[in-house]
This record gives C-alpha cells, structure tokens and sequence, in this order.
C-alpha cells in the first residue's frame, strides 16, 4: 500500500496499466531509443476516497517548454470555454476593475473572452510555445507552474483575484497542497476557485479506462474533492456536471464559511454514495471491464488484419497512449494516426510509435476502418467526416465496450 497524496491515508491499488510513457511526448522519428517510462497504476484512498496514482512523473517531463497538446482544436471545446467566460463575467466578475487567473491557460482558449471584454486577466501556464499561441491574441500570461511560490508573486504584483479557474489542469497536479496555499493567498476573500476536470464517476460507470494516463494524476469525485479541499481551508459550495471530455464535474470552492453551498452539492454526494464510487468492489469490477474491452479489441484489430482490411487511428489523444500501450497496439495493427494538431504531426505516438499524420492523409485512400481514439469529439469528428462512412468505411469505437459506427 502506498500513502495517499492528500491526507496521508493508505492507498489500495486496482488497476496497473505497466509500463507507459508521457502521454503527450510525441516523438521525432528516428529518437526512440531511452524514452521515459513509468508504471501506471491507480489506487483508491480508505481514508478520503481519493483514486490517485501509485508514481508520479516529474511535472516538467509531462508539461514541458514544448507541450503538445493545443486546447483550440475542437470547435465544441471552444465553444464550452467561451460560454464558462460569458458565465463568469455575468456572474463574478462584475464588481469594479475585476480580476481573474487561469491555472493552465494553454493557448488562450477560455481566457479570449476575458480579454475581449477588457476585463483584467493573467493565464499562468508552464507551457512556453502554448502560452506563446495566448500571448499572440492579447492575452496576459505567465510562463510558469502555478504553486505557492509563483501565487504569492502574482498576488503581491496584481492584487487579488475575485476569480481562480481552472480547465483540466488541478487534477493534474499531484501537489496540490502548495496549489490550495497559492490559491488562498492570491484569492479575495469574496472569491472563488472554479476548478472542473473528468469526472470519476463518468469513468467507472462507462468504463473510460483511457481517461487514466499520467496526466491525470487524481481522478476526482465530489466525495474526495469535498474532503481535499476542506484539508486547505475551502468549502466545496457547487457541483455541475458538464457534457465535455466524455463527462466532467465543474466544482466552485470559496473560502470555508464564505458561502452556503447549494443543494447540488448534497444530492451528487447522495448519488456518488448510491452508485458505490467508496466502495473498493466498484473499481475492482472497472478492472475487470477494462480488461476485457482491451481483449475485445485486440481481438477485432488482429481478426481485421487477417482479412487484409486496412485500418488506421483517428485522433492522436493522450488516452490513445493508454490504450495503445496497454493493448499492445503498434504500427503492425495501425500503420498511423490522422490528428489535426500541427504539433503531433510528422511525430511518433508515444510509446507505440505509430505515425501522426494530418486528417488529409485519411481520405488518401480511405481505410475501412478507423479506430476513433478521439472518441469524445465522437459527433464533430463523425460530421466532419461523412465522406469516410459514405465510402462504406467505419469507425471503431472502444467505449464503453468495442463496437462499429
Ligand atoms: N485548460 C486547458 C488546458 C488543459 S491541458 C483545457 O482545458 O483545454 C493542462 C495544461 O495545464 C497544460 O497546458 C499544462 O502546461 C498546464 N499545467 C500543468 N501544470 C500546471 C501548473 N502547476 N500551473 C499552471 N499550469 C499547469
Ligand atoms: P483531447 O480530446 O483533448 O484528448 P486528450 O486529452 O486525450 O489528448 O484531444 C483531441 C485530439 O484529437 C487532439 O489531438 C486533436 C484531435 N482532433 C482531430 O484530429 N480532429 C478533430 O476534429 C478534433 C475535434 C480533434
Ligand atoms: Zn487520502
């Protein structure tokens, strides 16, 4: 057992995915050899419930100068932040000269519409070619981690902020201590700490195994969110379920005893209890679906091979490495991948080293399959591409279990 991350309790490991690789470190063909490798294992709490990793990847092989990943790639993410911005300055940024922070801002894609309001803003995130992308519209943004250190240099040169946001980002953070110290120094006493990320329960009830990669080094849930940060002097006071990343809960904390939380917050504790996400039983059985999804996929992959039927990937995701490496897929299944991210493209999916070609090089021919690793832009992707399914071609999705589209 190793010791919780939060509360110092025992973690009770359910699931070890082996060894992985930094899901986001695409690779320059031809720079294989030595790639980083962790173990991927999760675990539950017995004390506060929070299902974390058993390792954790230093912070700057995960979020280095040149990160991948672009937030803007997808018009309904887009259009998600832009109505999280619109919510917030009708809402909390109303008062005089507002200010608000972005705990991992990437390439602006929340923080456009701050800017565009002339409201004061400051995005804070390590990631120097993303934040560059940011900085390129206008947008103000420190190149940097967000921890104690850095909070307390933006509180003593900005003031205080009447909003901290955040986008699947905190739950990345195994150090999420010095995050909540940050946080009450640099927040007004009236502000609050709007933080949403996947959500557990959409996870275990689905079977969204490849939501588990290094990033996400804490899966939350209202329970454990509730007990952490209640441990760094915040009050859970709303919960509220968005569609995005395949289901995610966006959770807004004050300072304990500011305000009074809504029902919402009672009613998704009554469910978590109902659905059993404290029960060890419950991840015991998402392993064992996990499993089999991932047998199950072989399976179809090597059958369709041995009917010469050509297939190949579609969205080179972060949850692609899990699923990839822990399958067992290779270029031999999957000659390569289509993503739209100009950074991953001409690369090597980590770990697996499949090539990561633009979304042209799928209908050049189109194959007859494609395994959609991208499946939580499943209806913008489909849309997109309707000349594939035309072509007679279809799409293999793997959850919550492996079926044709
Ligand atoms: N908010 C965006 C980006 C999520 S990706 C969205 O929802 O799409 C996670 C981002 O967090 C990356 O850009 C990464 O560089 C950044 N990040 C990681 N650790 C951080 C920290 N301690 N402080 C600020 N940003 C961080
Ligand atoms: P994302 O859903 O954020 O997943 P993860 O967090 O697991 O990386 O990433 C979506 C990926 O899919 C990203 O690399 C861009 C790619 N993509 C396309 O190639 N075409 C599209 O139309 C969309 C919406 C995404
Ligand atoms: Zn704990």
């Amino acid at each position: 057992m190793s010791m919780c991350r939060i509360c110092g309790g025992s973690v009770k490991e359910f699931l070890d995915f082996g060894r992985q690789p930094v899901s986001d470190a695409f690779l320059a063909p031809g720079d294989v050899d030595g790639e980083f490798l962790f173990r991927l294992a999760v675990g539950f709490c017995t004390t506060c419930t929070m299902v974390q990793q058993l390792e954790e990847v230093p912070r700057e092989r995960m979020f280095p100068q040149d990160y991948p990943y672009r937030s803007s790639g997808s018009t309904a993410m887009r259009s998600h932040f832009e109505q999280a911005a619109r919510h917030f300055l009708g809402t909390q940024l109303t008062g005089p000269d507002p200010f608000a922070v972005e705990i991992g801002s990437n390439d602006g894609i929340m923080l456009r519409t701050i800017q565009e309001a002339g409201v004061r803003h400051l995005g804070v995130d390590p990631a120097q070619s993303a934040a560059e992308g940011a900085a390129a519209q206008g947008i103000r943004v420190r190149t940097e981690f967000f921890e104690a250190s850095s909070a307390a240099a933006i509180r003593a040169s900005d003031g205080p902020a009447d909003l901290i946001y955040s986008a699947n980002t905190i739950s990345h953070i195994a150090y999420a201590d010095s995050v909540f110290a940050g946080a009450a120094t640099l927040l007004a006493p009236d502000g609050i700490f709007v933080f949403e990320d996947r959500y557990l329960g959409d996870i275990v009830e689905h079977t969204y195994f490849d939501q588990i990669y290094d990033e996400h080094f804490y899966l939350y849930a209202v329970r454990s969110v509730q007990a952490m940060v209640a441990r760094f002097g915040f009050e859970l006071v709303d919960v509220e379920h968005l569609p995005v990343h395949g289901g995610s809960l966006r959770y807004t904390t004050a300072r304990a005893g500011e305000r009074q939380p809504t029902p919402a917050v009672a009613e998704w504790l009554a469910r978590e209890e109902t659905q059993g996400l404290a029960d060890i039983s419950s991840y015991e059985k998402f392993a064992a679906a996990t499993r089999a999804v991932c047998a199950d996929l072989v399976e179809l992959l090597t059958s369709l091979r041995a009917e010469g039927k050509r297939v190949v990937g579609y969205g080179a995701t972060a949850k692609s490495a899990t699923v990839a490496n822990y399958c067992g897929l290779g270029p031999e299944l999957i000659p390569y991948v289509c993503d739209s991210t100009l950074e991953k493209q001409g690369r090597l999916t980590p770990g697996s080293h499949i090539p990561v070609r633009p979304p042209a090089a799928f209908s050049d021919p189109y194959p007859d399959y494609a395994v959609l690793f991208a499946w939580t832009h499943a209806e913008e992707i489909i849309a997109k591409e309707q000349a594939f399914r035309d072509a007679g071609g279809k799409w293999i999705v793997y959850v919550p279990d492996v079926h044709l589209l």
